[in-house]
């Protein structure tokens, strides 16, 4: 993997790209915040793609975290919430969707001020078994949730209606599916559909409008959560026929 340079120059949106002269490619310093099967898979697939990240847990010890770094080679680091925040140009919520508002509270609103922040959780609730139900649903929604609490951040909803395997992966799926975003600023959402596009291969993004899509999109895990248990495991993704 050809190494970024370390030119920097003010990209579209007022992002801070480093630019790849050979390539021509744009290479950021990307949070996760969460470590879990997403978090992980995020942030392995950036790390391999020439990005730095730094992966962000409720303490700056977690064992999964340090191991991941250590075996991603100098572009992958670790620490709390608030060390991925304050590290990345761009930020990822990848916490458990029922505590995602005390999570990136945790990560701190001066490390999100101007910030894209792409909300991948789902408000599952598996207090009482399976099959979960939402936490929050029909009025709001956490992308909304985030969005309130963090005015001066960015929040696109994105890729939390598929497995993360399929997240940077879309043609483990045959065929044309859709990956669905929404927020209310209209050029983070333009930068978070190149992301989408140039990194991680979708060619079909669906842009539903403001933040309160996300209602609709957290709401469809309860579909998506028997379409698992259908289809067996096998990967599947929504396409909207038209
Ligand atoms: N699994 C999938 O394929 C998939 C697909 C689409 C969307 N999603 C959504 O993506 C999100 C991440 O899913 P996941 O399975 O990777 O991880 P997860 O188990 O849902 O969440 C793990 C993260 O949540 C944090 N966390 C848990 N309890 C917390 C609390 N009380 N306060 C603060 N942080 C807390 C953990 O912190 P520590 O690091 O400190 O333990 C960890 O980083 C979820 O919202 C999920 O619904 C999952």
């Amino acid at each position: 993997m050809e190494r970024p340079q370390r030119r920097l120059v003010e990209g579209p949106h007022h992002l801070y790209l480093r630019v790849s002269r050979a390539r021509g490619r744009h290479f950021l310093r990307i949070a996760i915040l969460g470590t879990g099967e997403v978090g992980s898979h995020l942030a392995s697939f950036l790390v391999g793609v020439g990005h730095e990240v730094k992966i962000g847990s409720r303490t700056a010890e977690n064992a999964s975290a340090t191991e991941w770094a250590r075996s991603k080679g100098p572009r992958a680091s670790h620490g709390t919430f608030a060390d991925a925040a304050a590290f990345g140009e761009v930020v990822f919520n990848c916490t458990a969707g029922a505590i995602s508002l005390e999570a990136v509270r945790m990560a701190g609103a001066e490390n999100l001020k101007g910030k894209i922040l792409i909300d991948v959780s789902n408000p599952l609730d598996f207090s009482k078994g399976m099959p979960p139900t939402l936490t929050i649903c029909n009025t709001d929604s956490v992308g909304e949730q985030l969005q309130r609490a963090f005015p001066e951040a960015k929040v696109v909803k994105a890729l939390n209606t598929m497995r993360h395997e399929i997240m940077t992966n879309p043609s483990l799926v045959p065929g044309s599916h859709d990956v669905f975003i929404c927020g209310n600023d209209v050029a983070a959402k333009a930068e978070v559909t190149r992301i989408l596009k140039d990194w991680f291969g979708w060619r079909e993004v669906v842009d539903l409008g403001d933040i309160t899509g996300s209602r609709g999109l957290e709401m469809i895990l309860p579909l998506w959560l028997r379409l698992f248990r259908v289809y067996n495991r096998a990967p599947f993704n929504f396409k909207v026929a038209r």
